[in-house]
């Protein structure tokens, strides 16, 4: 066995002990990234060429800092995301709900849909829906000023690597909690009010008190998990906000925790203006997202 293979093996070990539930898989990751080549390609690596940083990362990773920290990336559908402390990693539970709204919007006979997704954080939906439906107009919402820089980086990638990408998401520095017309504080983005196609959202959702493991509650920012006492406060905000901004026919998706499927239905229910309500699961078969549609004359998706 090759010397890089011996290491590997060692830092597996040490993380299992350190309770990492995919070891091999994440010492793995941390060589390849030490090394600047493919987890695939690692057996092309010399001996000679092995590097201290990688015990440094297995350190890191064996003390429950998330892999994605470590090596600064996260990937996101087709996407490779800059992420580190103050934002959000995104997940891929997340892909699949973005995945359904890219159908959505393919279908709608709309020439360039107009999508907001609120609270954006590396702007991990925002951006592959830019990037998977072209004609679409994305405006991300994010409150948080650390968590916005990410999203900016990310833009300026994207950017560079696809020009036409990034022209069509804005980022907007908000909070989608503010309240609509009538309210003393205007709602995010009145300018979209009864315009928008589509509506996305993974918003914090986590009922206070609950227990999550270190790489989230030491790692994720506080504003991207709690969700208040029951985890619903921002779900509730998002429904208001979704409510508002949708015109007649537009949709809204919106992502929960394993348990929360049957109250985030009845948050979107038909007495508080929707149709076609839905429960989604995610790719282990877990209630994940709900997804539903203004009632009106326009019936797209
Ligand atoms: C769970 S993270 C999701 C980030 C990203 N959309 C993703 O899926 O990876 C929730 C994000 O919403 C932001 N956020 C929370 N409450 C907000 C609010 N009231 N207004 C705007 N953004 C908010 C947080 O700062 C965080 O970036």
């Amino acid at each position: 066995m090759s010397l890089l293979l011996d290491e590997i093996a060692l830092a597996a070990a040490r993380l299992a002990e350190a309770g990492v539930e995919s070891p091999r898989a994440e010492a793995e990751l941390i060589a390849a990234h030490v090394h600047g080549v493919r987890r695939t390609e690692l057996h092309n690596v010399p001996d000679a060429a092995f590097d201290a940083r990688f015990w440094e990362g297995v350190g890191r990773r064996a003390a429950r800092e998330p892999l994605q920290h470590i090596t600064g990336r996260a990937y996101f559908r087709y996407l490779e995301l800059e992420v580190g402390p103050g934002v959000f990693v995104p997940r891929p539970e997340t892909e699949v709900m973005t995945g359904w709204a890219i159908d959505r919007l393919r279908e709608m006979d709309v020439a360039e849909p107009v999508v907001v997704d609120l609270g954006t954080g590396s702007g991990a939906i925002a951006l592959a829906i830019a990037q998977e439906v072209p004609r679409a107009r994305v405006h991300a919402v994010e409150a948080d000023p650390i968590a916005r820089d990410w999203t900016q980086r990310n833009l300026e990638r994207c950017a560079a690597a696809a020009p036409y990408t990034t022209g069509r998401v804005s980022l907007h520095g908000a909070d989608f909690t503010a309240a609509g017309p009538g309210a003393r504080r205007a709602g995010v983005l009145p300018e979209l009010d009864g315009k928008a196609d589509l509506v996305i959202s993974n918003p914090p959702y986590i009922p206070l008190g609950a227990s999550v493991p270190p790489e989230v509650g030491e790692y994720d920012p506080p504003a991207a998990l709690w969700g208040g006492e029951d985890g619903l406060d921002a779900i509730r905000a998002v429904e208001r906000t979704a409510r508002r901004l949708l015109r007649p026919g537009g949709i809204v998706a919106v992502e929960h925790g394993a348990p929360q499927g049957a109250p985030v239905y009845w948050v979107f229910c038909e007495e508080a203006g929707w149709r076609d309500t839905r429960n989604h699961k995610d790719l282990a078969r877990r209630d994940r997202f709900v997804t539903a549609t203004r009632p009106g004359e326009r019936a797209d998706g």
